[in-house]
């Protein structure tokens, strides 16, 4: 007993200190602090060595892959099943060797690959221990090769404007010494690694240990057998980004976290726990855990579980108090086997979990120790959320039992010019600027995410849809996930499920994104059939889903379906006149014959929109409608590869907001919607591949907010006070002309005045979203209006012509930053007048200094267009604005300035602090 409260004091100090240190995992306790009896999570981002190849390099290629001559962008490309390709590889591979490192997650025990006699590689140069890798450029992880560039330009490209330009395609390895001290003896030491994009394979000591070839999901290796343990040991990872795999940036590298974790042969396994609550109310829940314990030695045990449940409070759950206990239990577990152990407990006034504004997201941690004999010998943390969740058919989605509308954002994983290269601090601020619009969800489009990313959805409470797969069998470029899918789904599914399935923040499962299975019937069903089943034998608490953007409701796929999630379906695709001359598939609006077809299942609409627009850019005539697709004579200008930000035009599939709006309200059974996309993202640049990045985003790559941002904020948020004007009011050369003014507001009613003469007052009629004054003739000024909500003065807003370009201002996101290198202060260049108003048009080239213990970690300005690579210190400012992302060396306290010179501008320039601060949880 007196041992298990030292256990506990331990527990607390470890607690405390774990706040304190950097990132701390939700999953298995922070390392540095742990007792040495239990396990240990030791951080292995720093010391690596890195190498890429431009040519053909080495013949340890995971198999044998079709060839693929450079294609045209955006074109649905290989789409033979994945069988016709595995017959035609090889035995040249190593995929043999790798495929035995899925087997704890294939079911059936006959189905378990056996690992091939013979060492692979062993002959490579760089595999070996005496290899003097000291030429190779030294990096800290997480680590997107990528990212720094150059971007191809031209027609044909390696990497086109589809993966974002950048050369994420080829060969890397990358090299890290581990030093396992002798009184790691009889320890099992894994390595676990976030994400490696990827055909990930791994040598110890020159020995192929296996890998995983998904470079979204995270996987686990044994390292014990190759280890010599009381000295140095060396670590070789091959990574290999084929050309064509991806229809957007997937980044190269060790991008993720990567960990050694360190365990007792007893121990918790790999994401071994799963706490479900049922029950819920104000009143009580029942919470269940069920413990998978591993016993690896070669005696059989008699195991003590003990399980501790603290409630995690304070502003960011930084405080901890234990509200329960799971009752103890003791189990012999046989040697060479696992045990899972299940047990239940009452919870009395449970804080709930749930999304703001509504609701608030308490969180829970559950501490499970094990004892052998009384000593305590593993220490594992499941975080956890208590909620109940319903989908309803007609109410949507019920959490806690309280409707919530779906107001969700898709996002892809990079995070803009930092890349894919995870950074805690740039996810949370993408997440905080959607949460400012009103947003209350996530679809992780189209793949699992860095697990940090759904810690932070939790702690902030965002709904999630957690996606894993963009293709099956049928390939959509010709070399991504589908040459694997055959070998692949199960563990790739199974291991994204045991991942993440902690997180109350994770609402759904999603197993697939606009599959191209969808048009093969039957056949197509049965492989979804097969996909949802995997998911509901993981987890039968959340539903599962597959997003549809051509099944209908009278065809096999939907009914595979638990939820029924559409792409641009629901209000129509091509349906309105804008869109009578395009070719291609034409769909009148589905929600109603949906509920139709399936009055249980719940509809909500998983992509809307596709509206394209660049920020701060408007082009004239504007369309009379409010919905129309971008043409090179209609909203685009292919020549500057501009889309007009007036907030109308769309991809040829897609709809503009205001008739999203208008289908949803039509047809009220709808849950919402999750708009495709929140933030502009690398790669996909429809409608200009020449470009680099999206269009589609609410929120631009640098996270400056289109006018978009507002239309949404109106909608999402309609109890806030704001008003928003579009275009901006600078335009010396359209001094007569009509330029059209349209107003975002979440009032009903809305005035405008130029120069203090009305223009006149407009009220919102039924199903319109917007305030448009399109017969405006130009004259500088100040053009202001005036909202009103039943009847009452709302919110009003302001803008002016500005003079010419006189100084730069600088606007920190956070003036304070940690000093853990990783963490970044987002800062904001504008181009102003002497008046200190926006100059709209300018795009002055500046020059960025930081000085003291800071540098820059990346420049952008959100124009798709712009190839100035991301790590450059000059950069245009584009319609008046730029960033300048900073962080501070490691160890480094103290100022940072940073000063921004632009010829015939008064600088400017602003101080900011690296300090000791607490990691973020
Ligand atoms: C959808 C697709 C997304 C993205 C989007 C572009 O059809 O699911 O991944 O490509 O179109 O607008």
């Amino acid at each position: 007993m007196e041992m298990r409260k030292r256990a506990l004091q331990l527990f607390a100090v470890t607690c405390l200190l774990g706040i304190m240190g950097s990132l701390m995992p939700v999953h298995g306790q922070n390392s540095q602090q742990a007792e040495p009896c239990c396990r240990e999570r030791i951080n292995i981002n720093e010391g690596w060595r890195f190498m890429r190849y431009d040519a053909e390099p080495d013949q340890l290629m995971y198999d044998e892959r079709p060839a693929v001559t450079n294609r045209a962008d955006n074109i649905i490309a290989d789409t033979r099943p994945a069988e016709s390709l595995l017959a035609a590889s090889s035995d040249k591979g190593l995929k043999k060797w790798i495929l035995p490192t899925a087997n704890d997650f294939i079911k059936d025990p006959s189905k378990h690959y056996l690992r091939p006699g013979g060492n692979p590689g062993a002959d490579f140069l760089f595999v070996q221990n005496s290899f003097d890798d000291r030429v190779w450029e030294q990096i800290n992880l997480p680590h997107d090769w990528a990212i720094k560039g150059p971007f191809y330009e031209g027609a044909n490209a390696v990497a086109g404007g589809g993966m974002g330009r950048l050369p994420s395609q080829g060969v890397a390895w990358y090299r890290r010494k581990l030093d396992i001290p002798a009184a790691d003896a009889g320890k099992l030491i894994y390595l676990d690694i976030d994400g490696a994009m990827s055909y990930a394979m791994v040598w110890l000591n020159g020995t192929l240990v296996g890998g995983w070839p998904y470079g979204y999901n995270s996987f686990r290796l044994d390292l014990t057998p190759y280890l010599r343990v009381g000295g140095d040991n060396q670590l070789a990872i091959r990574l290999d980004n084929p050309p064509n795999s991806s229809r957007w940036y997937p980044g190269g590298g060790l991008y993720r976290n990567v960990w050694l974790t360190k365990v007792n042969p007893v121990h918790i396994a790999q994401w071994g726990s799963f706490v479900r609550s049922g029950n819920v109310s104000a009143a009580s829940a029942v919470v269940d855990i069920t413990v998978d314990i591993e016993n690896k030695s070669a005696i059989d045990e008699d195991i003590e579980v003990v399980t501790d449940v603290y409630a995690l409070t304070g502003s960011a759950g930084t405080t901890r108090e234990k509200v329960t206990a799971f009752p103890a239990s003791v189990s012999t577990i046989l040697a060479g086997t696992k045990l899972n152990v299940k047990r239940s407990v009452a919870i009395q006034h449970p804080l709930l979990w749930g999304p703001p504004p509504l609701q608030k997201p308490h969180l829970y941690a559950a501490v499970t120790r094990l004892y052998k004999k009384g000593k305590p010998i593993d220490e594992y943390e499941t975080r956890f959320g208590i909620r109940s969740l319903v989908f309803d058919p007609v109410k949507g989605v019920m959490v806690n039992g309280q409707a919530i509308r779906i107001q969700g954002v898709n996002q892809h994983h990079d995070l803009g010019s930092l890349g894919a290269a995870f950074n805690a601090r740039a996810a949370e601020r993408q997440l905080e600027i959607l949460r400012e619009a009103g947003c209350n969800a996530i679809r992780l489009a189209h793949n699992p995410p860095a697990p940090e990313l759904l810690d932070l959805t939790d702690r902030m409470g965002f709904l999630v849809i957690d996606e894993i797969f963009d293709c099956w069998e049928k390939g959509k470029t010709p070399l991504d996930f589908h040459l694997i899918f055959h070998d692949w789904y199960e563990a790739d599914t199974r291991a994204f499920i045991r991942r993440d399935k902690n997180h109350p923040s994770v609402m759904a499962w999603s197993f697939g994104n606009e599959a191209g299975e969808q048009f093969t019937g039957e056949e197509g069903a049965a492989i979804a059939k097969k996909l949802h089943d995997i998911v509901w034998e993981e987890d039968s608490t959340r539903p599962s889903t597959a997003s549809m953007n051509y099944a209908k409701a009278d065809m096999p796929f939907p009914k595979v379906m638990d939820m029924l999630c559409l792409n641009y379906q629901g209000e129509g695709i091509r349906d309105a006149p804008a869109y009578a001359y395009l070719k291609g598939i034409r769909t009148p609006p589905l929600y109603a014959a949906f509920h139709q077809q399936f009055p249980r299942k719940l509809v909500l609409s998983s992509e809307t929109a596709s509206t394209l627009s660049t920020r701060g850019t408007y082009l004239f005539p504007v369309v009379d409608g409010n919905s129309a697709p971008v043409s090179d004579s209609s909203g685009g200008d292919p020549r500057q590869e501009y889309v007009s930000a007036y907030e109308l035009y769309t991809a040829p599939f897609g709809a503009s907001p205001d008739k999203v709006f208008a289908s949803q309200d039509r047809h009220p059974f709808v849950a919402g919607e999750f708009v495709w996309s929140g933030w502009d993202y690398l790669g996909e640049p429809t409608p200009y591949y020449s470009a680099r990045s999206s269009y589609s985003g609410i929120i631009d790559l640098a996270g400056f907010k289109k006018d978009r941002f507002y239309l949404y904020q109106s909608r999402w948020r309609p109890g806030f006070p704001m008003a928003h004007i579009l275009p901006h009011w600078t335009w010396p050369h359209r001094i007569g002309q009509i330029t059209p003014v349209h107003v975002f507001s979440s009032a009903d009613e809305a005035e405008l005045f130029l120069n203090h003469q009305s223009l006149g007052r407009k009220k919102k009629g039924p199903y319109e979203y917007r305030f448009r004054w399109d017969s405006v003739l130009y004259k500088p000024g100040e053009l202001t209006v005036v909202t009103y909500k039943n009847g009452k003065i709302w919110a009003t807003d302001t803008v002016r012509t500005a003079d010419s370009a006189a100084k730069l201002r600088l606007i920190a996101d956070r003036d304070s930053i940690r000093t853990d290198g990783s963490d970044l202060s987002f800062i904001t260049i504008k181009v102003v007048d002497a008046k200190g108003t926006l100059v709209p048009g300018a795009d002055n080239m500046i020059t960025v200094d930081v000085s003291g213990g800071g540098e820059i970690a990346s420049t952008d300005n959100g124009d798709p267009g712009d190839l100035t690579r991301f790590t450059s210190q000059q950069r245009k400012a584009f319609n008046g604005l730029a960033l300048v992302v900073v962080k501070a060396k490691p160890g480094y306290r103290g100022p940072i300035t940073i000063t921004v010179n632009a010829a015939g501008l008064l600088p400017g320039h602003t101080v900011i602090k690296a300090i000791m601060l607490p990691a973020a949880q």
